[in-house]
């Protein structure tokens, strides 16, 4: 079953049945106000924190689906009906409904009672202002006369405070209205205040939420609905929104233009801002600087190959995807609900890699608040806000609650046993560093000084060395390194047991650094940590090879997971793809790991993560052992190590096979069959239910999973094999032998690359000629800055 469908040419994908089984969201705005909407127009608005700074309230999780929401009502005058332009609330039977979702905005088109409406969300780039720009014609015969009314209910700040503890939210919020402008105000906050208004003087408002809906009514029949005007309310303390209404003519075919807007700051802040908004050109203006904006990143790589879903994935939404992981810090969501900020330490770092060539100011940004929250012991704190880092001066702390809530200090956190130090955390950021130098070719990142998190500096160099000597010292009784916490997955908790995956992570960022120290010609450094290598690779190879495939780990009693006599938990994807991966299986051994993961984790809808799953909970092995089986942790379709195994096959030249385990993941494909997905197909889900479950192939926990960032890195860098180096740019594709290659225009240092990679004897892996400007080249070289080269690869 499909409810809607790609558009490549705008850039949107384009919902047109409208009860889709769960929320299909969209992320709006890329700087200080952000909202996550979904496809009815449900969803919540934040200033710079979906914890500290709510703008807009949000019943997650409930019946009906994901309300309130930021709405557009109208309402014919002669016949008291009305409905709603996003279908939701009001659930009338629209003649029409879509809603396209695009890069950083959503725009709904409905079609009810002669009446042709179209209302586009989005949050221009420079200001902080939430916009929704109303177009409405008359496409009846009549005069019309409708009662417009836009409607957003205003939350408590601090999501605490809006969810448990109303004893001063609820008594010290307050909202006033005044010449065309209703102010939300929360008394105990010095930065409390938000704003909204329209482009007209309304005929009636509302900022009491209870007197716009009233108390026993809903979003869907709103008492001034039903009335066909507001109450004109408002008061200090209780539940405010802004409503505003006004009443309209339309001739037949006439068109008028309006605007909804919800603003950070007090009302004399707003009235520039409502100047400029109000006129359509402005909003304009506004819309193609959001769209610059997005094709400036997209620029930075189009590929064109014979693979429509690729195409279409890589070129928009993947890349999308990890973008706005990035930005959003994976903690605002429908699932997330924003009550949990800072920094995943693990996430943070990968989904940074993958963004270099696209964001590199975010990126940068991200490498140095990460490496501030390293230890001098070279671990990073898993979960860390980066402001505790800066400054008491630049510090932007919530307001304090007069009801007494102990905030826990920061030293909390660096607790010298290890208690919350998860094994994995650090080792991404070696990758990290060394990609972001590869793409922008910065070598001077190296040599900047940063604090540690317990005190003291280094260069980033320095932070790096400890990162690796802190894996090689913390090791178990067989020399592999220890879980601690937990690896990188999080239901994996070993303790003092010890982690196949954390060691192939540590031989990996090795590997990166070794290569690091190589190019800067630090001879003592590489040869120090080329035997730290060496070590770690003769160590995996003697205790983790099982015969067929590689081991997870070791318990802290010495039980083994993951082996060929296991019941539970044989075959684990993390192992056997970081295996290869980090170059430490020998090529036989890789296969018949992989091999072995194709025979026990593939499955149509993604590769599992174990299987069989476990059912017998062993706190030896962890959490992973107490969920359900198919489900997240335990044998789903856990969508992030996919794509390491799309990377290990490419490593292993099988293109075939790496494209067979793309294909299976890949959410385009999913388009039709929603009855069993149900989540959008334009994202990647954390996972998808596996084959132990009764909903196998029902995916869920859209957006924010480092699947989006892996996905794209794992597709572009080693499917599609265009990679920067330090002082090259590689290009070595694995590819199905029946693609006779593909074109793809890169942006690198500056330069523009206009790829064509011909494979005229259909081989899945191998380069023969690469000509660059016609000319024959061992590898693509930096061009100059503002150069456009042509660059002709064929395989053989
Ligand atoms: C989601 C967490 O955000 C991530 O850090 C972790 O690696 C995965 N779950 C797997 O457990």
């Amino acid at each position: 079953m499909q409810y809607g469908y790609f558009d490549d040419t705008m850039r949107e994908y384009v919902i047109e049945r409208v009860d889709v089984p769960v929320s299909w969201t969209n992320y709006i705005g890329v700087r200080d106000m952000c909202a996550v909407l979904n496809h009815t127009a449900g969803g919540y608005l934040f200033y710079k924190s979906p914890q500290y700074h709510r703008i807009t309230r949000f019943r997650p999780n409930g019946v009906p689906l994901d309300r309130p929401g930021h709405y557009i009502y109208l309402r014919d005058d002669e016949s008291a009906d009305f409905w709603s332009l996003s279908w939701q609330p009001t659930a009338k039977p629209l003649k029409h409904y879509s809603c396209r979702h695009g890069l950083s905005y959503s725009t709904y088109l409905c079609d009810y009672g002669g009446i042709r409406a179209s209302q586009t969300h989005f949050i221009p780039l420079d200001d902080p202002i939430y916009l929704i720009d109303v177009t409405l014609e008359n496409t009846s015969d009549q005069v019309r006369s409708l009662g417009l009314f836009a409607y957003a209910e205003f939350s408590y700040h601090h999501i605490d405070f809006d969810n448990q503890n109303f004893q001063m939210s609820n008594y010290c919020s307050s909202s006033s209205y005044e010449g065309g402008i209703i102010e939300y105000d929360l008394f105990y906050e010095p930065d409390g205040y938000q704003w909204a208004a329209t482009c007209f003087e309304p005929d009636s408002f509302d900022c009491l939420r209870d007197r716009f809906i009233g108390v026993y009514n809903t979003e869907s029949n709103p008492v001034a609905l039903q009335n066909g005007e507001c109450s004109n309310s408002f008061e200090k303390t209780g539940n405010h929104c802004a409503a505003l209404h006004k009443q309209i003519y339309l001739l037949p075919g006439e068109k008028k233009r309006f605007v909804f807007m919800i603003g950070e700051g007090r009302r004399e802040d707003a009235q520039d801002l409502r100047t400029k908004y109000s006129n359509p050109e402005a909003r304009d203006t506004a819309r193609a600087e959001l769209a610059a904006y997005w094709q400036n990143k997209l620029n930075a790589l189009q590929i064109a190959t014979p693979h429509a879903g690729m195409n279409t994935m890589l070129n928009t939404w993947t890349l999308y995807q990890g973008e706005i992981n990035v930005m959003f810090s994976r903690f605002a969501s429908f699932i997330e609900l924003g009550g949990r900020t800072g920094l995943g330490y693990r996430d943070t770092a990968q989904d940074a890699m993958c963004v270099p060539h696209s964001n590199p100011g975010k990126c940068l940004s991200r490498i140095k608040e990460l490496l501030q929250g390293l230890t001098s012991r070279g671990w990073g704190l898993h979960l860390f806000e980066p402001e505790w880092f800066l400054p008491p001066t630049e510090k932007k702390t919530p307001a304090k609650s007069p009801t007494v809530v102990p905030v826990p200090d920061t030293s909390d956190m660096i607790r010298e046993d290890l208690r919350d130090t998860c094994s994995d955390d650090a080792l991404w950021l070696i990758a990290t560093i060394c990609e972001y130098i590869k793409e922008t070719g910065e070598f001077s990142l190296l040599d900047e000084q940063i604090g540690y998190a317990d005190g003291g500096e280094g260069s980033v160099y320095e932070h790096m060395t400890k990162i690796l000597d802190f894996s090689a010292e913390q090791v178990g009784a067989t020399g592999v390194c220890k879980g601690l916490r937990a690896d990188w997955n999080d239901c994996l908790n070993l303790g003092g047991g010890e982690s196949a995956m954390v060691s192939f992570l540590h031989a990996w960022a090795l590997d990166y650094f070794v290569e690091l120290c190589r190019y800067l010609g630090k001879t003592e450094d590489e040869a120090k940590y080329l035997e730290m290598l060496e070590g770690v690779r003769a160590t995996c190879e003697r205790e983790l090879w099982d015969g067929k495939w590689y081991i997870r780990g070791i318990t802290k009693n010495g039980m083994k997971i993951g082996t060929q006599e296991s019941d539970e938990g044989k075959v684990h994807m993390e192992s056997n793809t970081w295996a290869v991966i980090s170059g430490v299986a020998e090529r036989s051994r890789g296969l018949s790991c992989m091999d072995a993961i194709n025979a026990y984790l593939y499955t149509p809808w993604g590769l599992m993560l174990n299987a069989p799953s476990f059912t017998v909970p062993n706190d030896d092995i962890g959490y992973m052992t107490r969920v359900y089986p198919g489900v997240k942790e335990n044998g789903a379709i856990f969508s992030h190590p996919n794509p390491w195994a799309w990377v290990a096959e490419a490593k292993l030249g099988r293109g075939s096979r790496a494209m067979k385990f793309y294909d299976a993941l890949l959410p385009y494909h999913q388009n039709n069959k929603i009855e069993v997905r149900q989540s959008e197909p334009y994202m990647y889900c954390q996972f998808v239910m596996g084959r132990d479950h009764t909903a196998h192939g029902r995916a869920r926990h859209p957006w924010m999973t480092g699947t989006g960032g892996w996905a794209y890195f794992a597709a572009t860098h080693y499917m599609l094999g265009l990679r920067p180096d330090y002082d090259k740019f590689v290009i070595d594709p694995c590819l199905p032998g029946d693609w006779g290659g593909f074109t793809a225009v890169r942006r690198w240092r500056g330069a523009t690359y206009n790829i064509e990679v011909r494979n005229p004897s259909g081989v899945e892996k191998g380069v023969r000629r690469i000509t660059v400007n016609g000319s024959e080249v061992k590898a693509v070289p930096v061009c100059p800055e503002g150069s456009v080269n042509k660059v002709v690869v064929e395989m053989a």
